[in-house]
């Protein structure tokens, strides 16, 4: 099967001819994992339920998880779940690149549309289903918002929305969302928002939405042809524990669930009890926001960008993305990730994603460092 080559790859072929200026500690701002240990509370459940080892674990998840998520989207976003309306998961990544394989199986010409740039398993999954692939390109001139016509809606199966949106960190509003909503059902596709970042936000009067809030703000309360991913990894610095779910349309998710079976990627039953215990808590996550928001405060300082709505990535405008990434590295001793390995059709061209996922005090020596790079550039 013909896939990309993934992004960091990319990275390592355009960093490997350089040395790079041994004066400065190396810093990586490339990949989007918290450098946060894993709250404590997290891990000692984990380690006392080794016993349970000794379990196959259930395709469906322990009841208890199950709960757990349906009182998180219960709580952050007033919207009431029933359990056939969930199904926990290993992750995200792998229903990424396994439910566009399992919607688009019986379609004899499958399209899904998904937004442009992109994580890159969106794009595996296309070719892993024989789809063609409709970009929504997200760029300053849509001020970096999701948008189709509907001529090219009519022709999609599958669509992926990313909101709030790793690379770009644009977010959606609900009016923007439900628009989306009415035309899944004008024309009959199946609409996922990926909301892996929905919790890395820094006002609380102005939080991000969820997809199934809009569904029921449209009038379609039962979700039909509307689904929503979200992760603990970023929200509860638990990249680790593999903890997802996907949730909305209950006869969508009856059959997935048969077909995920088959797949067998249940999560074996002490990660289960540990990301329970996750999903539940809520504080150690507005402690880790404090965080990211002060991570931007010092980019909106020394950088002078605006601190966006969500997600911990700046998406940093510059003349040219992969000389800006060779002489960084060579120069300053720093990791970013050109965007155009991100995107496709020139989406992502003159820009860099910078991961803020470091402590305060990393951050802000790196951030200095960067500036210091960006004004000799001058
Ligand atoms: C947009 C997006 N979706 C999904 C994922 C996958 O996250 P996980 O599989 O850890 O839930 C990531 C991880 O970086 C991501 O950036």
């Amino acid at each position: 099967m013909n896939f990309e080559k993934y992004p960091f790859e990319k990275l390592s072929l355009l960093l490997a001819d350089i040395m790079p200026n041994d004066k400065y500690e190396p810093s990586v701002l490339t990949i989007g994992e918290p450098k946060f240990e894993t709250p404590q509370f997290i891990q000692d459940e984990l380690k006392n339920s080794t016993a349970l080892l000794q379990k196959y674990p259930a395709s469906a998840g322990l009841s208890e998880l199950r709960k757990a998520m349906i009182s998180f989207v219960a709580k952050r976003f007033n919207v009431n779940l029933n359990l056939n309306q969930i199904i926990p998961t290993f992750g995200t990544r792998e229903v990424l690149f396994n439910f566009p394989q399992f919607a688009l199986f019986d379609k004899e010409n499958p399209v899904m549309a998904y937004t442009n740039p992109f994580y890159q398993i969106y794009e595996g999954a296309a070719k892993a289903s024989r789809a063609e692939v409709i970009y929504i390109n997200l760029n300053e001139e849509n001020n970096f918002k999701a948008h189709l016509s509907d001529k090219e809606l009519k022709k999609c199966d599958l669509v992926i929305l990313n909101f709030p949106n790793n690379p770009t960190s644009s977010t959606m509003n609900k009016e923007e969302l439900v628009w989306w909503v009415k035309k899944a059902l004008e024309f009959d596709f199946i609409l996922l928002n990926d909301e892996c970042y929905s919790e890395i936000f820094f006002d609380e009067k102005n939080k991000p939405i969820c997809l199934l809030e809009a569904s029921i703000e449209a009038g379609n309360k039962d979700f039909k042809n509307i689904l929503v991913l979200n992760s603990i990894s970023k929200r509860s610095s638990a990249p680790g524990l593999r903890s997802g779910f996907i949730a909305g349309d209950e006869k969508i998710l009856k059959d997935y669930m048969k077909y995920r079976t088959y797949v067998g990627c249940a999560s074996p039953v002490p990660l289960q009890k540990a990301a329970a215990l996750a999903w539940e808590e809520q504080s150690h996550v507005e402690e880790f926001r404090k965080i990211y928001k002060k991570n931007f405060e010092l980019a909106k300082e020394i950088l002078g960008i605006e601190i966006p709505e969500a997600t911990f990535y700046i998406w940093l405008k510059v003349n040219d993305e992969l000389e800006f990434t060779r002489n960084l590295y060579k120069e300053k001793n720093i990791k970013v990730l050109p965007g155009s390995f991100l995107g496709r059709a020139g989406l992502g061209k003159n820009y860099v994603r910078i991961a803020l996922v470091e402590n305060e005090e990393k951050t802000k020596k790196v951030l200095l460092r960067l500036k210091e790079f960006i004004d000799e550039q001058k």
